[in-house]
């Protein structure tokens, strides 16, 4: 187990573990607080991303960072955020599963240091990886989960900020109610809500 985000993090900048990492601009490894209570996990960098180096800077991004501030009252920066995969899949395709593969344990070890109160999974992508299931998201959001191998972690899981981007309104609503859900589970776990 290493000790420190920055030490898993200096490894992942020189990942050359999968074939995306001949495709990338930079490494995204993901930030924020690294003591923060909910985590937030999306499936792979796109564009703007793969050309910062930071997760969620496009337009989803800015959604996210709207949802998180209005319906669970957390500032980006009082959160963090990462993704299944770190180096960005051409033409933004779906991560193939060696990659997801390969990738794997720098999530895992991002789970273990910050060990999150609750971890938001944006989308089908994150919400099946972790919950380990093939169900789609539409049937898997609207409830929480026990985060698989941390019984102190809730997961609570929505769509993907894209999605409503396409979708509109009805998607929008409920992933707002997913983010309310979050902050509940949070404040529950925490005993804010007494
Ligand atoms: N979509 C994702 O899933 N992650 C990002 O970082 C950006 C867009």
């Amino acid at each position: 187990m290493p000790e420190s985000l920055a030490a898993v993090e200096k490894v992942a900048l020189g990942c050359t573990l999968c074939p995306l990492a001949g495709g990338r601009t930079t490494v995204v490894f993901g930030e924020g607080d690294p003591a923060a209570g909910l985590m937030v996990v999306g499936e792979g960098p796109g564009r703007d991303e793969d050309l910062q180096g930071r997760p969620f800077v496009g337009r989803s991004g800015q959604l996210l960072d709207r949802l998180l501030l209005e319906e669970a009252g957390l500032e980006r920066g009082q959160v963090y955020i990462a993704n299944v995969v770190k180096c960005r899949p051409p033409n933004n395709r779906d991560p193939l599963p060696d990659e997801i593969a390969a990738c794997r344990p720098y999530l895992d070890q991002q789970v273990q240091l910050i060990r999150p109160v609750v971890v938001l999974t944006l989308g089908n992508f994150a919400t099946r990886v972790l919950l380990d299931t093939a169900a789609g998201i539409t049937k898997l959001r609207g409830r929480t989960y026990p985060f698989p191998g941390h019984p102190a972690t809730t997961l609570v899981p929505t769509f993907h900020p894209a999605a409503a981007l396409r979708g509109g309104g009805e998607v929008v609503a409920k992933m707002r109610a997913d983010f309310v859900r979050a902050r509940a589970t949070l404040d529950v776990a925490t005993g804010a809500d007494k």
